[in-house]
């Protein structure tokens, strides 16, 4: 089925087997005093991408995962003047702040669909961010 939007959330169902599928992963929220609020994955193709924007609130500190094609592609953030601020390769886990403006930035040796897997808490791991 193809996959026509960058956002795509897991349904309660989905995010209770992901979850107890990966019995490591859940262990390790555990140990972070994490409560997972929503799973997603977010995809980027020819045809589906995203831009520079400030993601809905309340959340703040998303942890990322990546799962497919990450390689030389970056979450970039800006300032109010549209300037970078800071990039990161999205190759390991990042805690991202997305209440900053923000995007994904694709390379020229980047290959598709680039995958990742996002999770919200209730508890955000703010401390992770300062
Ligand atoms: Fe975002």
């Amino acid at each position: 089925m193809p996959v026509a939007k960058f956002w795509n959330f897991l349904d309660k169902k989905q995010a209770y087997e992901c979850l107890t599928e990966c019995p490591a992963l859940l262990a390790w929220f555990d140990s972070l005093g994490l409560q997972v609020r929503e799973i997603s994955f977010t995809v980027y193709n020819e045809t589906v991408k995203t831009h520079p924007h400030t993601d809905a609130p309340p959340v703040i500190a998303k942890i990322n995962f990546p799962v497919v094609n990450t390689e030389d592609t970056y979450n970039v953030w800006f300032n109010n003047e549209d300037e970078e601020i800071d990039r990161v390769q999205c190759i390991t886990p990042i805690v991202l702040r997305s209440n900053v403006k923000h995007t994904v930035e694709i390379g020229n040796t980047a290959k598709f669909p680039r995958i990742q897997v996002s999770f919200c808490f209730y508890n955000e791991p703010l401390k992770y961010l300062e």
